[in-house]
């Protein structure tokens, strides 16, 4: 219980190295969060428009796609304000890692599972670098607005979590969630550690 309170089930904590120098280079660290915000805000309109009949994913992922989109808002907020520039996105390895786990074909409801998995993994994931940045950064007013997305990110996990149990058996869902989670720790173990990257 307690490991899944703080690690939401992850199998591999964040390198410490990783809070050590992504503090240090906090214009890189804004710039690639700001595109992970947009990718979430996009993956979940990609949801909605490609499995309009699931009328309760369509309820829940909306408001989730204006909160995303607040959350790349507050992003652009904190470069301004720093004089940095969103300049052009960079290649995430970690998310088109994640994306080649996916199974593809079977019904809608197993291929909308797909999907919810893997998007809850992002936002485990997300929900963890971000409490290392709010515990471990220097900056106030980053340590506060790290530890706001946190608590988001956990509520979107959940959601994706709850709406995949609510769309194929708890017994598949957890089996494949456990499969994920594996191959999660794997795909972390195996990526370099940068500098310039939320994940
Ligand atoms: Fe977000
Ligand atoms: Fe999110």
């Amino acid at each position: 219980m307690e490991k899944e309170k703080f690690t939401l089930g992850l199998e591999l904590p964040t390198d410490p190295r990783w809070v050590n120098i992504a503090q240090k280079n906090i214009k890189d660290i804004l710039v690639d969060h700001a595109y992970c915000e947009q990718k979430a805000a996009s993956a979940c309109i990609s949801l909605i428009i490609n499995f309009p009949e699931m009328d309760e994913m369509v309820k829940v992922m909306t408001p989730v796609v204006a909160e995303e989109w607040s959350h790349f808002e507050r992003v652009l907020e904190q470069l301004e304000k720093r004089g940095y520039k969103l300049g052009s996105p960079r290649k995430d390895e970690y998310v088109s890692q994640l994306m080649k786990l996916e199974i593809k074909g079977g019904s809608r409801k197993f291929q909308l599972m797909e999907k919810l998995l893997i998007n809850a993994l992002i936002e485990a994931r997300s929900c963890e670098r971000f409490k290392q940045l709010h515990l471990y950064i220097q900056d106030d007013e980053l340590k506060k607005f790290y530890y706001e997305l946190m608590v988001s990110e956990a509520s979107h996990y959940k959601n994706f979590l709850q709406l995949a149990e609510s769309y194929q058996p708890k017994e598949e869902v957890r089996k494949r969630w456990g499969e994920l989670l594996s191959a999660e720790a794997e795909i972390m173990k195996n990526l370099e550690v940068r500098e310039d990257r939320l994940h």
